[in-house]
């Protein structure tokens, strides 16, 4: 028997960690890729967007909940997740802060600056932990090497459904760019490759096949 999906979770973007003032540690991610995914998602139910900073505007329709840094997303993340049928975590979270947040700009003095960074919650392994049978939970997997096996080892240890892995080292896919080329892996071992594609195209893909694969619509 199908069963309608009614609430998608969706986490995407980058996260800032603040450094002093006027500066933060981040990186490439633009959110196109979670900001398609969350588009294409509302024919499946009704989406929440969690969002690091991004130049994107939210889709209409969907909750939007915006963050800055990664411990604010956790925050956000697991107040909604307990409500969440499908949960897909695509934000590039940074893994690690500046362990203390200057209060003033920092002045330039010395030629080598030494900055002491401390681990961030990884939100998805957290996720993984109080994940429910009746929940589905989808991953993302950034390699710019081994790629298929590094992201086969996050999709065991995170306790994910699925996992879409990407190269993001290739040239023209990934990190900012419209396209994006992506293999979905199984818990239960399968490979299905997605060619080079718009992201828009990819995230309305990707949710057809995971929503008719766990028999979903
Ligand atoms: N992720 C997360 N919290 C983190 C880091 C990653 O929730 N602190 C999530 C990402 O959103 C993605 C998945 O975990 O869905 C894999 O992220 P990725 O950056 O590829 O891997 P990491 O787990 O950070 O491992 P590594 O950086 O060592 O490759």
């Amino acid at each position: 028997m199908s069963r309608k999906l009614r609430n998608i979770l969706v986490c995407a973007g980058p996260t800032q960690e603040k450094l002093d003032p006027v500066r933060y540690l981040s990186n490439h991610s633009s959110g196109k890729m979670g900001y398609a995914l969350a588009q294409a998602a509302k024919k499946y139910g009704h989406v929440v967007l969690v969002s690091g900073p991004t130049a994107l505007k939210a889709p209409q329709n969907c909750k939007f909940i915006p963050v800055v840094t990664a411990r604010e997303m956790e925050k956000e993340m697991l107040k909604q997740f307990p409500k969440a049928d499908l949960t897909i975590m695509v934000a590039a979270v940074a893994d690690y802060r500046p362990e203390t947040v200057a209060r003033q700009k920092i002045k330039k003095t010395a030629d080598t600056l030494i900055l002491r960074l401390v681990k961030n919650p990884d939100i998805l392994k957290k996720l993984g932990e109080r994940k429910k049978n009746n929940q589905i939970l989808v991953g993302f997997a950034a390699e710019t090497q081994n790629a298929l096996a590094y992201g086969r080892k996050k999709l065991a240890e995170k306790n994910l459904d699925w996992i879409v892995v990407n190269n993001v080292a290739k040239k023209g896919i990934g990190f900012g760019a419209e396209e994006n080329e992506a293999v979905l892996l199984s818990r239960g071992g399968k490979t299905i490759p997605f060619a080079k594609q718009d992201k828009k195209r990819l995230a309305a893909k990707l949710l057809e096949l995971i929503a008719r694969k766990m028999d979903l619509t």
